[in-house]
């Protein structure tokens, strides 16, 4: 039901009110939490593509970018805007069940995407597996876990009970799975928790 519904929105998505500054706000995010040693990065609820250009103009972009999402109407919009980035593949699936093997990443980043999943704990431990050991993954958002429920229950619909925990929350729940926590913090404008793979 929650993929249909972002189905519905893809047409739409690059149009909704925020979404022209969205890249220009991402590309700090990103600069945050991506570095040098990020050669292999997956987009985990990529979307349509909203990481990508930031991304290439990282100061070390990544070789390798995977755009994953489990609507196809999202993804082939990403497809569509992003035909000519050579660097860029894109992977229709749930992130949950994500279709790699172990240490395929560098580096993996799940921007405004955490709340929509199922059972997060067991989405980020997928994903965790995913990584090479000192490997990283970053949750990002562009405001705080209390605004965002808040605009969320505003919105209804599928996304109506989508909940972000507060940094901290989030911060022991990686913890609790084994990955050294970086950073964890949250303003009204913007959430990072960044995380370590143990090698
Ligand atoms: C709010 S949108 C954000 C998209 C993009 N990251 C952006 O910031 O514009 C959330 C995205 O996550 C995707 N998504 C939600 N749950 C997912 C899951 N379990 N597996 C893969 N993609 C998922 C949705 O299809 C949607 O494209």
């Amino acid at each position: 039901m929650k993929r249909t519904w972002f189905d519905q929105l893809a047409p739409a998505w690059d149009s909704l009110p925020g979404q022209s500054e969205t890249a220009a706000r991402a590309e700090t995010f990103l600069r945050k939490v991506v570095d040098s040693r990020c050669g292999r990065l997956l987009d985990a609820g990529a979307g349509t593509g909203v990481l990508v250009e930031p991304l290439l103009r990282l100061p070390h972009p990544p070789a390798s970018i995977v755009e994953l999402d489990f609507a196809p109407a999202m993804l082939a919009e990403n497809r569509r805007k992003h035909a000519e980035r050579r660097a860029v593949r894109y992977v229709c699936a749930d992130l949950s069940l994500p279709p790699f093997p172990a240490s395929s990443f560098d580096c993996i980043v799940l921007f405004s995407a955490l709340p929509h999943v199922e059972n997060p704990p067991a989405a980020l431990a997928a994903l965790l597996a995913l990584l090479r050991p000192g490997g990283r993954l970053a949750v990002g958002h562009l405001m705080s876990s209390e605004a965002l429920n808040a605009l969320h229950a505003s919105i209804g619909g599928a996304v109506a009970h989508d909940r972000l925990p507060r940094a901290p929350e989030l911060a022991a729940l990686f913890g609790s799975l084994g990955a050294r926590v970086l950073l964890a913090e949250e303003t009204p404008e913007e959430y990072t928790v960044l995380v370590e793979k143990s090698a």
